[in-house]
């Protein structure tokens, strides 16, 4: 009986001590909850915390964001104006550089136009009188290789000679061995040689030959061509090679023929030739009208360019 009541109250003992553990383990278990609860708590409100000043900060810095958007909108603006400005602006100086180059053009054609002699492309032909003085603004000696034997000394007028020399090397290289016979002749030269030809023909030299002052040949442009076989300005001419290839290669040259046939001032002078500028021997070469023909005003508008 003894032992039994001691087993009871040892088992009683270690229930007693189980529970005391048990409790105990179970009290701090929840103290630590509780520790770890609060932990978490506290967590939660630096988390709020932090988020609500996030969430100020977001607001500020999309302030600024929005701020800086409409600034940089009124910058594009801005700028968009000043390309429309410069545009504008660089246009107007475009406009001004035509107008100062063109009025340069003007005043260039104009000193040039000034620089060219009228007389130039003058009709002279038993119509309009030559002054008596009228010399060309300067003369060149023509290459003698060009020169008919015994018609020593020739020129040409020596902003045109290029063009003549020009001609006469082209006919070479066709084998044509065009011949000058005759080119300036001077107002006094034209006095002699009107007055030769007048002892010998009588008024019959007024067929073939100008009056001093009414010459081609005063202005140095004009030439009288010929070739051995001729040998001088006859009618003959027209019959070689040579001036069928004037008529068709001398215009190239600024030259035409003066007087063709039927003309109303002379007999037909195959021989004559005169230079009036590229482009209106191009263009007379295209057309019906011969150069007498032709209205002296339309021809006045070719001065400009005589000599290029
Ligand atoms: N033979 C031409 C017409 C002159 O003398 O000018
Ligand atoms: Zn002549």
């Amino acid at each position: 009986m003894k032992d039994c009541s001691n087993t009871y109250v040892y088992l009683c003992g270690v229930i007693a001590i189980i529970g005391i553990i048990s409790t105990s383990y179970f009290y701090l278990q929840s103290e630590e909850q509780k520790t770890n609860i609060e932990s978490l708590r506290q967590d939660r409100n630096l988390f709020l915390n932090q988020t609500k000043q996030k969430d100020s900060q977001l607001l500020v810095a999309s302030t600024t964001i929005d701020e800086l958007t409409s600034q940089l909108s009124d910058l594009k603006d801005d700028l968009e104006d000043l390309a429309d400005d410069y545009r504008d602006e660089r246009n107007r100086n475009e406009d001004f550089e035509d107008q100062i180059r063109s009025l340069s053009g003007t005043l260039g054609d104009l000193d040039k136009l000034a620089k060219t002699d009228k007389e130039l492309l003058q009709k002279y032909s038993k119509v309009y009188f030559l002054n008596e003085n009228y010399i060309p603004e300067r003369v060149s000696k023509i290459d003698d290789k060009y020169i008919q034997d015994g018609k020593p000394d020739q020129y040409f007028h020596a902003r045109a000679i290029d063009h003549l020399e020009d001609m006469l090397k082209a006919a070479k290289r066709d084998d044509i061995d065009l011949k000058i016979v005759s080119a300036y002749r001077s107002f006094d030269e034209q006095t002699s040689l009107k007055g030769q030809f007048t002892q010998v023909y009588g008024t019959g030299a007024n067929t073939f030959s100008a009056d001093q002052g009414y010459s081609e040949h005063q202005l140095g442009t004009t030439i009288d061509l010929t070739v051995d076989s001729v040998n001088g300005t006859y009618g003959s001419f027209a019959d070689t090679e040579a001036y069928e290839w004037l008529l068709d290669n001398a215009y190239k040259y600024g030259f035409i023929l003066s007087y063709p046939e039927g003309n109303e001032f002379y007999v037909y002078e195959p021989w004559h030739w005169r230079f009036v500028g590229t482009d209106l021997a191009r263009d007379l070469h295209r057309g019906k009208d011969t150069f007498y023909e032709l209205d002296q005003r339309k021809i006045n508008e070719y001065l400009l360019d005589f000599f290029d």
